[in-house]
């Protein structure tokens, strides 16, 4: 319980683990899913919770465009944003006439401490202080799903409409 309910509250909780680790060991996988789904949901669960009572504030997750498809380099990460994205897009649908409003941020690539030694392209790879006025802008807004660099729209689209029987055979 909080000494004093807070108006927005952002959850940037998340692991990226290992993908190749994460095969070989369910308990390094477990964690993975966990530290990206269920711990962040349920925080944000016992939150929603106290917001709706009150009858107003914002919530904010921070998931991931690796949740939108699964790629066999890192699915393991990936599937937990999915299911995280989703936990979201319900809050956000179940508060949305309780006065509650609930942000997902799919930020694509940034140079944290995550990406550290990463060979990022830099048109794609937002610094954390983007991302941060990104979310302020849509908490101001009232957005319900942001990509931090709007291109990552565009190549999410492009890597959705990828049929299976093709997408099965690249490596991304
Ligand atoms: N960096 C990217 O390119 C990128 C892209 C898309 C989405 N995201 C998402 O953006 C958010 C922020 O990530 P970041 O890039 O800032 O990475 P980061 O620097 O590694 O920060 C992740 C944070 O999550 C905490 N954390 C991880 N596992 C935890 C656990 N099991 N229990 C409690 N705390 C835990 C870490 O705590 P400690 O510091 O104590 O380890 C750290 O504060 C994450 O949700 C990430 O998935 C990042």
């Amino acid at each position: 319980m909080l000494p004093e309910l807070p108006e927005v509250a952002v959850s940037i909780v998340g692991l990226m683990g290992s993908q190749e680790r994460s095969e070989h060991d369910h308990l390094l996988a477990s964690c993975v899913m966990r530290s990206n789904y269920e711990g962040p949901a349920n925080i944000l669960a016992l939150l929603a919770n106290q917001f709706e009572e009150r009858g107003h504030g914002t919530l904010v997750g921070l998931s991931s465009v690796a949740g939108e498809r699964g790629r066999a380099t890192n699915y393991i990460y990936g599937s937990a944003k999915a299911g995280f994205t989703a936990f979201l897009s319900g809050l956000r649908n179940r508060l949305a006439k309780r006065g509650v409003h609930v942000v997902t941020v799919l930020p694509g690539y940034v140079a944290t401490k995550m990406t550290e030694g990463m060979n990022l392209p830099a048109g794609l790879t937002a610094q954390p202080n983007e991302v941060a006025e990104a979310i302020v802008l849509a908490v101001k807004r009232k957005k319900d799903v942001i990509y931090v660099r709007r291109f990552w729209y565009l190549i999410m689209l492009i890597i959705k409409l990828i049929p299976e029987r093709l997408f099965k055979g690249l490596r991304l």
